[in-house]
């Protein structure tokens, strides 16, 4: 057994269940060298994709990405997107540890507040992970 870490996600992930992991949220069908292509983009334009893992399963994954505001004199903002953790591994506490390991991550890079939208399914964990209902999202769809 080898500790399971918080850490940046890699491309070895791909063969450690990063995919099946993702896909709780959606169906995931993009050919693995998009990815390829994808996972560099998001490096470049720093949206950091976590994962919770082992030496040889990913079991929780999740994306944050810190905005700068103009006001609060430069205050930054942690945006939670697509946290999701492996079918095999629900409800034995790896979905509170990775919000943990983003928390403890948005501390370290100065962020006052982290945000995210969820369905109201969630809400419940949300709040065990110390979150608390804000406002309501609204949406336009492109396509
Ligand atoms: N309803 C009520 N309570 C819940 C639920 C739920 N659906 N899920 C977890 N909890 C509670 C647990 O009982 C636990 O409570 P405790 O602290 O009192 O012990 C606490 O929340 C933490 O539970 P974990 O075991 O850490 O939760 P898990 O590992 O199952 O992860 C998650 C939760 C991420 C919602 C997981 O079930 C999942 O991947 N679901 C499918 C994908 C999904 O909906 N992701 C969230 C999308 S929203 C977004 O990405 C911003």
């Amino acid at each position: 057994m080898f500790p399971i870490a918080f850490r940046p996600m890699t491309l070895e992930d791909l063969d450690k269940g990063f995919v099946p992991t993702l896909s709780v949220l959606r169906t995931v069908d993009t050919p693995q060298d998009k990815i390829q292509k994808i996972f560099d983009e998001r490096i470049t334009k720093g949206i950091c994709t976590y994962v919770l893992a082992d030496r040889e399963h990913v079991f929780a994954t999740a994306t944050m990405i810190i905005e700068t505001k103009y006001y609060r004199n430069g205050g930054k903002v942690a945006h939670i997107e697509d946290v999701a953790v492996h079918p095999d591994h629900q409800k034995n506490g790896y979905g509170k540890m990775i919000m943990e390991g983003l928390k403890t991550e948005a501390v370290a890079k100065g962020c006052y507040k982290m945000i995210l939208d969820c369905s109201d399914k969630n809400i419940q964990f949300y709040e065990r992970c110390g979150y608390k209902k804000h406002e309501v999202q609204m949406r336009l769809d492109l396509t």
